[in-house]
This record gives C-alpha cells, sequence and structure tokens, in this order.
C-alpha cells in the first residue's frame, strides 16, 4: 500500500486530506483506476477499517443504497452523505457529479452545505469528472486534484493482462508501453486489445500504430500535436554547425544514458532570416535522436478552447513530461506569445511568457524543447538569459556552398538528373536567396517541365530564378538588423564557406 502511494495523485490527495479539506475535485478520465486509487488511499489514511462508498447517478450507491430512499438525483446523494454519521471512516466518490453544477444551482449550494457539515469529521468526498466544472463560488471549499497519467509500470502492467501479450516477448511489452505513455488505462486496454490480437505484428508495426493513436488522443485533449516522422539531418543543405551539434548529442536521450544520469540538453532556439530551415531544424533534431515530435501549438493554447490558457499551457506542458522523452517544437516565439506587433512597446502575453520561462528553467530534463524565432529583437532578453537554452544558433542566408547543397538535395527530391546541373553556376546564380526559394524555384521548374511532358532541367530552374526577387533583396535592412541583433549572442549555424567559390565540388557535366 505504501508503495501504491508513491503515487503522485495520491500524494496530491494526502496534501489536501492532511490539510483538512473535506471535498475534493478529482479531474481525470480512469473510473477504474480512480476507485483503485481511492480504496488503497482510504486504506492508508484511516487504517483497516478506511473504505470507500461510489455513488454515479445510474446505481445511486448500489448495494448501499437504502430502497426505501433511492439516490438517484444527485441532491438526494449529497442529502445522503450529509445525513451520515461524519465521525465514520470513510471516503465517498460522486462520479460525474459535478456535470450537474451547471444546471442546478441548488446542487453547488448542497455541496457547500457539505463542506460545512465535514469539516473537522472524518468522511470525505471526492467529486469526480473527466472535464473542470468547478464553479466559482466553491473553488474555496473545494481541493482540486488533477490525476496523473497512469506510468510506465502501471501501462505495463495492463499490457500484461492484455489476451495475446504472453505472444509477445517481454522486452517489446516494455517498449510498447513506454511508446503508450499519455493514455488512460483505458486507451491503453482498447488499443492493446486491437494491437495483440492474432498473429504478433512485428515490433515497428505496433510502434507506429501506437505513434497514430496517440496523436489523435493529444490532439482531442490538448494543444499538443504529435508530428509524423520528419526529414533527417542529411535533407538539410549547410548548417553544419548545427547539424554537428546535434549529431554530437544523438545518444544523450537513450535509456542508457538516462540510467546513467548523463545531464541532458534543455533545449536550443533558433534565430534568423526567414526560410532558412529553422522550422525544418526543428523537426530534424526529432529524427536524429530517434524521439518523437510533438508541437506545441500556443495560438491554441490562447485561444481558451482548452480552457483559460495558463491552465492550458500547464496541462501541455505537464502532458509533454509525462509522456516525454520527446523533442517539444515551439515555433515562432514572437508569434506565440504575442511580441510580433510591430507597434512598439508591445508586452505580449506576459502572464504565459512568465509561465513559459518558469517552465523552461523547472521542466523535466526529458523532454528538449526546440523553438524558433523570426523577429528576435522584439523578444524579450531574459529569454536569451544563459541557461534557458544551451545553445541558440543564427540561420542565414546559405552561403555559396550550402546553396550547392541545397540545390542537390532540392533537384534530387523533385526526380531531377544531377548530371543536367551545374550546380556551381546555379549556386552562384542564387546569391541572397534563401533555402526555401531554392526550394520554390525547383519545384516550379518541376511543374512547368511536367505541362511539357519532361524531366526538369537546369534551363527551367534559371528561368524561374531570373523570374523571382529574393526576400532578401527587399528585406535588406530587416536582414541588417537581425545580423547585428545576433552578433556575439548566438553562434552561427554554417561553417565558414569554403575559400575559391568554384572548388567547393567536383564540377558537375555544364548545361
Ligand atoms: N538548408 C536547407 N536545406 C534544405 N532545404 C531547406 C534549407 N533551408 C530551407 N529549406 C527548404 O525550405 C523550406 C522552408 O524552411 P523552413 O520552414 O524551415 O524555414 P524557416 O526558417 O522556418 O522559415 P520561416 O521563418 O518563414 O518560418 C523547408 O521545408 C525546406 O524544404
Ligand atoms: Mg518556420
Amino acid at each position: 500500500m505504501a508503495g501504491r502511494l508513491e503515487n503522485q495523485t495520491a500524494r496530491k490527495i494526502l496534501r489536501g486530506l492532511q490539510s483538512h479539506y473535506p471535498v475534493f475535485y478529482l479531474l481525470g478520465w480512469d473510473e477504474d483506476r480512480m476507485e483503485r486509487l481511492l480504496r488503497s488511499v482510504a486504506r492508508s489514511y484511516y487504517g483497516e477499517d478506511g473504505h470507500l462508498r461510489v455513488w454515479s447517478a445510474s446505481h445511486g450507491f448500489g448495494a448501499d443504497d437504502d430502497p426505501a430512499a433511492p439516490t438517484a438525483d444527485p441532491l438526494a446523494a449529497v442529502a445522503r452523505v450529509s445525513a451520515g454519521p461524519d465521525a465514520e471512516p470513510r471516503m465517498v466518490l460522486l462520479k460525474d457529479l459535478p456535470t450537474w453544477f451547471d444546471a442546478n444551482p441548488a446542487l453547488v449550494r448542497g455541496v457547500r452545505d457539505l463542506y460545512y457539515r465535514l469539516k473537522g469529521g472524518r468522511t470525505v468526498v471526492f467529486l469526480s469528472c473527466p472535464l473542470l466544472k468547478l464553479p466559482e463560488i466553491l473553488k474555496k471549499e473545494v481541493f482540486l486534484v488533477e490525476m496523473d497519467l497512469p506510468t510506465e509500470s502501471e501501462v505495463l502492467e495492463q499490457l500484461a493482462v492484455t489476451r495475446g501479450a504472453q505472444e509477445i516477448p517481454r522486452d517489446q511489452l516494455f517498449r510498447v508501453a513506454a511508446g503508450m505513455r499519455g493514455l488512460s488505462l483505458n486507451e491503453v486496454g482498447h488499443l492493446s486489445a486491437r494491437l495483440f490480437r492474432g498473429k504478433p505484428m512485428p515490433e515497428a508495426e505496433m510502434l507506429a500504430a501506437v505513434q497514430e493513436e496517440k496523436g489523435q488522443i493529444l490532439r482531442k485533449e490538448s494543444c499538443l500535436e504529435l508530428y509524423p516522422p520528419q526529414p533527417s539531418l542529411d535533407q538539410i543543405g549547410g548548417l553544419e554547425n548545427l547539424k554537428e551539434w546535434v549529431r554530437t548529442r544523438a545518444d544523450l536521450f537513450s535509456e542508457k544514458a538516462w540510467r546513467d544520469k548523463v545531464p541532458l540538453p534543455a533545449g536550443v532556439l533558433f534565430m534568423g532570416v526567414s526560410g532558412c530551415g529553422k522550422s525544418m531544424a526543428a523537426k530534424a533534431i526529432a529524427t536524429a535522436w530517434n524521439l518523437p515530435l510533438v508541437r506545441l501549438d500556443m495560438s491554441l493554447v490562447l485561444s481558451g478552447s482548452f480552457g483559460t490558457p495558463e491552465y492550458a499551457f500547464a496541462r501541455a506542458t505537464r502532458i509533454a513530461e509525462e509522456i516525454a522523452p520527446m523533442v517539444l517544437w515551439v515555433d515562432e516565439l514572437e508569434n506565440a506569445f504575442g511580441f510580433d506587433s510591430h507597434a512598439a512597446g508591445s508586452a505580449g502575453n506576459v502572464n504565459i511568457f512568465s509561465s513559459f520561462l518558469t517552465w523552461l528553467q523547472e521542466k523535466s530534463p526529458r523532454v528538449f524543447v526546440a523553438a524558433t524565432a523570426n523577429r528576435i529583437q522584439q523578444l524579450p532578453a531574459e529569454l536569451m538569459r544563459k541557461g534557458r537554452f544551451d545553445q541558440l544558433f543564427f540561420l542565414d542566408l546559405p552561403n555559396v556552398d550550402e546553396r550547392k547543397e541545397i540545390l542537390r538535395i532540392h533537384v534530387l527530391r523533385h526526380g531531377g538528373h544531377l548530371e543536367d546541373f551545374n550546380l556551381n553556376y546555379m549556386a552562384a546564380s542564387t546569391e541572397g536567396w534563401s533555402g526555401a526559394e531554392i526550394e520554390q524555384a525547383v519545384k516550379s521548374a518541376r511543374i512547368d517541365a511536367y505541362r511539357e511532358d519532361r524531366t526538369f532541367n537546369q534551363r527551367d530552374v534559371i528561368r524561374n530564378v531570373i523570374d523571382t526577387v529574393p526576400l532578401s533583396r527587399t528585406m535588406m535592412e530587416q536582414i541588417r538588423e537581425i545580423k547585428s541583433w545576433v552578433f556575439q549572442r548566438a553562434i552561427n549555424a554554417s561553417r565558414p564557406e569554403s575559400s575559391g567559390k568554384g572548388d567547393a565540388g567536383p564540377p558537375k557535366a555544364a548545361e
């Protein structure tokens, strides 16, 4: 039993009990798990004679109901608890009771009365609900406990009792359990019933199915979005300093390094010119480190669809920590926190931003934050303070060697033949172009050629290059500002270009 109370939720409940709260609000989904937990809390709190009564609108108090006074009505249930002996060592779970608060002000009153009636006694009442529906006027009387998600070992226990689990090697079961962190035990039960049916599935297929299911659930329940596998570092042209930084840390998020207590990098911030691969690099880290990529959608946090922004943010980061290890991608920080206004003195969303800073400092090291920013001058200086991010990288417009690499990658990706291109010449023709613009020129070339039913070639690309004015020409001033700002604040993601522009590689066949 003491082992059970290692459980974080139980510890939170105990804190409320020690403060003599008689009414609790339990926020969570898994009712079976909730009941098991409360039974063990009751025994540990009261000793062996402690017990749990459970009420629901469909069964009343079940066998404990008095046939002469049925309690299917929530008000009657509250009245019944209130009339009971408050010296009895018991806990009462009233399932879903908060769902009636909106429609029934008398019930809200009933719960307040119950609080005054039970205060100082031994009976404790738990109102459970998967949603937070706590009326303002009850906030002072009710102790709120949000159930933690099942731990890896709870998930493993649940998996082990699913039919078909015996056919699956124990270490595979363990990895599947790790992949399922973040799901409720009911969800684990349903998903494993499907996955363990019939002939055992290959592990990779099983893990992919788990990721897919988890992605859907995360999206429904929080402001997190699980991304499908992303391009690898090899798909990024140039940015050699950045890639090396990522590669040299690839093993740190393994189980072994975790057990050996190697300190983990907390996060990285990519700043710089639009279209130079900031978002792409953030995503590629997940692939390089073999971790799931999850995006924190700040516009959803601020939208109010998931409760107050403070609540939505706290919940999203908590879930992120519970399903770690992962790369948490926070894109365009200045927009995310409302610092993007062009008006001077834009304060941004100060509350959420300071929660973010605190969280960055306190978070579980197994959540690696990959953040990006464009208009960095607008971000408050404290974000850049040492210790918040392990490294700040500046992504500049690609140099000639990098443009060559980027061209090579995109020509190949779009099915072009490298022998039809003189990459040195093309790299020289795209000075001042961002990676995104180069990609766009290749894409347009492909479309032009497709209309004529042939493979695209260098001439198609060059035609598109000539027709386009790169952003850097129209935004010269802005880019200069960014550069002078990051100078000495961040390290360059690129290595300096090799001297002698044409020597960067063997020239490919001429046009
Ligand atoms: N170094 C690069 N190598 C290969 N492709 C690149 C590179 N940089 C940019 N690209 C291409 O440009 C696309 C856009 O890049 P990305 O979205 O990462 O830029 P960004 O810096 O996040 O821009 P923004 O600030 O506008 O969001 C990428 O998906 C990729 O296809
Ligand atoms: Mg981006």
